[in-house]
């Protein structure tokens, strides 16, 4: 038994050592920890247990068969997060540039049936130089096999991605169709077709971190939900999201110890509202001092920051909050922040998570481009997932809801089931300006008359009591009581059950 034990250390030994101690270094100077370093920082100390550490390759062609690795260029395993499970893959750039072999794809598969079974997250650390080239078809079988399981595990289990090297070609649509995609700084770029191909086909010469770095993802396709200093941080920064989420769709969400009181008041919200109409104010502040602890989770902060996306908790429970954020583009609905809240209401949906909309929305931003671009049916998304999602919904109308854009922002009229304003609210077709301009065009060139219309409008728009009156309004809450009113409501909705008809799947405006 002792020989035998020497062999599986040695065996274990030469798995762990990956591509090399040479391959390791060079992994270090480009600033990136390995496949196994990146797994230790993710889970709880301790907690690994690895799948398939001995597995290999089968390839024969290219000499293939004198080099057949240990564990095939990835990590795989589970563990915890905060004494919680979650399944792991980290792809080990080491071992012939963690490309993706037949073998590799089915370490990954197999996680993912496993995370599905027992209802728990998957984590993939990628960083790979796409389908291992040797293998040819097998290869992209196996990403094929990868992709069935994102495509039945959406909904299922959150799938969360991180971006720590390569991730190219056919590859990125693994964690294109996971829930949240972060990347690293400078070390990390996705993209279908890379700088080279770019070059030969349409002439435009483009860097790899132009194309698809970091900065690309978070800031212009809206592809990636956060960029990282370096691997240290964003491996922290997934533990600590993971904590927000329920392990499955089987699951509510989870409760955490609280040491703010549910019925603090915030005296400073009386005045955050400022007394012009058309000056900005900060909606951030708003959710920081509503949530548990001020702790926000912010999802996209760089993309579409005309609106904000993220979570907190109430109670020592997970609340998605959607909110307009009227320092940018005043707040206005476009395509980006479409997309982006539809896609957040969508997987706090589908996972249980209640939302607290926070409204200051002058409506939909005008122009061609925005039209050319397909805001008719991007909106469409946003209208669409709030209208479909069946978990407890909260809205505060802090200022302006005008027009679709206060249908769209979780209204009464798609079901919300608390929709608080504060005294400030104005809740009309559109702002007495334009409104003035339209019906009473003929009167423009007399200013007089032209102001005492506009005063009598605001009279009679620029509230929040005609929509209470009609009780798509349930109260007009004081600003500083928006945290206890909130967290009383969401309590009340625990028990919270809907009935849809019966359908194969809806038609989303796509
Ligand atoms: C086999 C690969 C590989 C691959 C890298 N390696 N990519 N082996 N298949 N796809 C190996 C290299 O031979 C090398 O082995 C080691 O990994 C490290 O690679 P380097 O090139 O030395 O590293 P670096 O200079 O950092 O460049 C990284 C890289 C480059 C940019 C990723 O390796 C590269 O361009 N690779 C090919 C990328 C690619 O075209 N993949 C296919 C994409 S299409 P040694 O032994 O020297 O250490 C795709 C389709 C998926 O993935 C389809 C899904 C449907």
């Amino acid at each position: 038994m002792k020989d035998i034990l020497n062999e599986v250390e040695g065996r274990r030994e030469a798995a762990r050592t990956g591509g090399g101690q040479a391959r390791i270094d060079a992994q270090h100077e480009k600033g990136k920890l390995t496949a196994r370093e990146r797994v230790e920082l993710l889970l709880d100390a301790g907690s690994f247990e690895e799948f398939d550490m001995f597995k290999a390759h089968r390839c024969t062609e290219f000499g293939m068969e004198k080099n057949r690795p240990a564990g095939d260029g990835v990590v795989t395993g589970w563990g915890t997060i905060n004494g919680r499970l979650v399944y792991v893959f980290s792809q080990d750039f080491t071992v012939l540039g963690g490309s993706v072999s037949e073998t590799h794809a089915q370490k990954i598969c197999k996680i993912m049936d496993m995370a599905l079974q027992n209802g728990a997250p998957v984590i993939g650390l990628n960083d790979s130089g796409g389908a291992r080239i040797q293998e040819g078809v097998d290869s992209l079988a196996g990403y094929g096999d990868v992709f069935t399981r994102n495509i039945d595990a959406s909904g299922v289990i959150p799938q969360i991605s991180v971006i720590m090297g390569p991730c190219a070609g056919g590859a990125v649509y693994s964690p294109a169709m996971t829930d949240f995609i972060f990347m690293v700084k400078d070390t990390s770029y996705m993209f279908v077709t890379g700088p080279d191909v770019v070059k030969t086909v349409t002439n435009e010469v483009v860097t790899a971190e132009e194309l698809g770095g970091a900065s690309a993802h978070t800031k212009k396709s809206g592809v990636a939900d956060g960029a990282f200093e370096n691997d240290v941080e964003a491996l922290a920064e997934v533990r600590r999201l993971v904590d927000f989420l329920p392990l499955s769709n089987r699951e509510v969400v989870p409760v955490r110890p609280f040491f703010d009181d549910p019925d603090r008041l915030e005296d400073s919200l009386e005045t955050l509202i400022p007394d012009n109409p058309n000056q900005p104010y900060d909606m951030k502040e708003l959710i920081l001092k509503i949530a548990d602890e001020g702790d926000f989770y912010e999802i996209q902060p760089d993309f579409a920051a005309n609106i904000l996306t993220g979570f907190i908790r109430l109670e020592g429970r997970t609340v998605g909050v959607v909110a307009n954020q009227p320092m940018v583009l005043a707040g206005c609905l476009d395509i980006d922040s479409s997309r982006k809240g539809a896609k957040f209401v969508r997987f706090c949906d589908a996972f249980s998570i209640p939302i607290l909309t926070l409204v200051d929305v002058p409506g939909f931003l005008p122009g061609s481009s925005q039209e050319y671009g397909g805001i008719i049916k991007h909106g469409a998304k946003l209208l669409f997932a709030y209208g479909e999602a069946t978990v407890p919904k909260v809205t505060v109308i802090t200022r302006k809801a005008y027009g679709g854009a206060y249908d769209v922002m979780a209204s009464k009229h798609l079901r919300a089931d608390f929709n608080y304003a504060w005294p400030s609210a104005e809740i009309a077709v559109m702002g007495a300006k334009g409104a003035v301009e339209i019906l009473y065009r003929k009167e423009l060139g007399d200013p007089d008359k032209i102001a005492a219309r506009t005063a009598d409008y605001e009279d009679r728009f620029a509230n929040p009591f005609v929509a209470a009156e009609r009780g798509f309004i349930d109260e007009v809450i004081e600003p500083r009581a928006t945290r206890k009113r909130v967290a009383r409501a969401f309590a009340s909705l625990r028990t919270k059950q809907t009935q849809r008809p019966w359908r194969k799947h809806p038609t989303l405006p796509l």
